[in-house]
């Protein structure tokens, strides 16, 4: 039995800020940064957003996600399949969902709801369970991997939604230069089912294994202090800043150049192991990293000895989209042809916890 991706997804907001937007303060009227185009290049990769407006939530970029991949998971073309319009078509596939899973650090809402249950709402997903993860931009990682615990210890449950969606130009500092200009907003979105094929052994499909970690001592280095149980707003209390993530960019590139590089040569090692046949970069067709910054993929490819082609970036249009990251690549790929079945992927993710975390695939 196999947990295998059936089908992708993405959505990002219409309004695409360059970096030249940025410090021209063209994006939004009060907002001019002082920064430019070189530096923000030179030191991320990041070349645009994609910035929601005021009206859109995450939840509002994890739906057209989740209705992206839910056509593609039936297979609706248009012109039948029988399903008489794109919207029967998603009706019809929401309702064989079991499991709605949303990776998440700027859910809609403080807590409750959850994000998944407006989207399970939104789509009709009358099936599903609903909930979301926080684990920073290492959710939909973690996301997958639950995913796919739940459809195995389930046995009549066999099809989730994962969906990894953020918003951080909502909560990011704008007075922050050193951390604003690396954020875009976005969303992913993959349909997995639990399939008849082999997970182990000759034709083994899906997920094949997946690398989970926390470090709980790294609180201090991403973090948004307001508005929770231990920094609640208070009754007549002036804000003259709304809540955002506070960032140590060196300690938080410290950590993701290791966690990259330990997730990438551990889950090659383990399912080398336990398939009895050693596994190297080059059994890989593509590593798909968070994109949070071009030099952390490269600093731990060059560890690892692994050349810049083999790892899959966008950073350049989307910059970091935390836990949408992943999931909007995977879907760049599938749809742009980069998927070929039978290919062996691996996914690489960390962020605010700290976390970190990979999963290996068969595609
Ligand atoms: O999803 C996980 C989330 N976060 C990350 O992955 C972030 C990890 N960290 C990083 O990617 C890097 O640490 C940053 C990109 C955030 C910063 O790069 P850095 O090379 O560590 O720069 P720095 O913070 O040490 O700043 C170097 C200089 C400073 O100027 P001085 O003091 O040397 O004169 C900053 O003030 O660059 C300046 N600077 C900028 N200049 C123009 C910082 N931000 C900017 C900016 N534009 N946006």
């Amino acid at each position: 039995m196999a947990t295998e991706i059936i089908a992708t997804g993405k959505a990002v907001p219409a309004r695409r800020v360059t970096n030249d937007d940025l410090a021209r303060g063209e994006w939004i009227a009060a907002t001019k940064i002082d920064t430019n185009d070189e530096w923000i290049r030179s030191h991320t990769g990041i070349g645009a957003r994609h910035i929601a407006d005021e009206d859109t939530a995450a939840s509002d970029l994890a739906l057209e996600a989740a209705k992206q991949a839910l056509v593609m998971a039936v297979g609706w073309d248009g012109t039948g399949n029988g399903a008489a319009s794109r919207e029967a078509a998603i009706a019809e596939t929401a309702l064989t969902l079991d499991f709605i899973i949303i990776a998440t650090v700027t859910p809609d809402f403080l807590g409750c709801p959850s994000t998944a249950c407006i989207v399970q709402d939104k789509i009709g997903a009358k099936n599903a369970a609903a909930m979301d993860i926080t684990a920073g931009c290492t959710g939909f990682v973690y996301g997958l991997e639950t995913a796919a615990g739940l459809l195995s210890i389930n046995k009549g449950r066999k099809r989730a939604l994962v969906i990894g969606a953020d918003v951080l130009t909502k909560v990011a500092n704008w007075n922050d230069r050193g951390t604003c200009v690396l954020f875009g907003d976005g969303s992913g979105a993959v349909v997995v089912e639990k399939t008849g094929n082999p997970s182990e052994g000759p034709g083994k499909r899906g997920l094949l294994r997946t690398i989970l970690g926390a470090d709980g001592s790294g609180t201090e280095y991403l973090i948004n202090r307001r508005g929770g149980t231990r920094n609640p707003w208070k009754t007549g209390e002036i804000v003259d800043i709304p809540p955002h993530l506070e960032m140590d960019g060196r300690a938080v590139y410290n950590f993701a150049v290791k966690a990259v590089t330990e997730t990438i040569s551990r889950l090659l090692a383990e399912e080398g192991a336990s398939s009895g046949a050693a596994l190297t970069f080059n059994d890989l067709a593509w590593i798909v990293p968070h994109q949070a910054n071009a030099r952390i993929v490269q600093a731990a490819g060059k560890r690892l000895g692994i050349p810049e082609e083999k790892f899959f970036l966008n950073i350049e249009e989307y910059a970091n989209t935390s836990a949408a990251s992943i999931p909007i690549a995977l879907d760049e790929m599938n749809r742009g042809g980069k998927l070929h079945k039978g290919d062996l992927i691996l996914t690489v993710g960390f962020g605010g916890g700290l976390t970190y975390g990979g999963n290996l695939i068969v595609w």
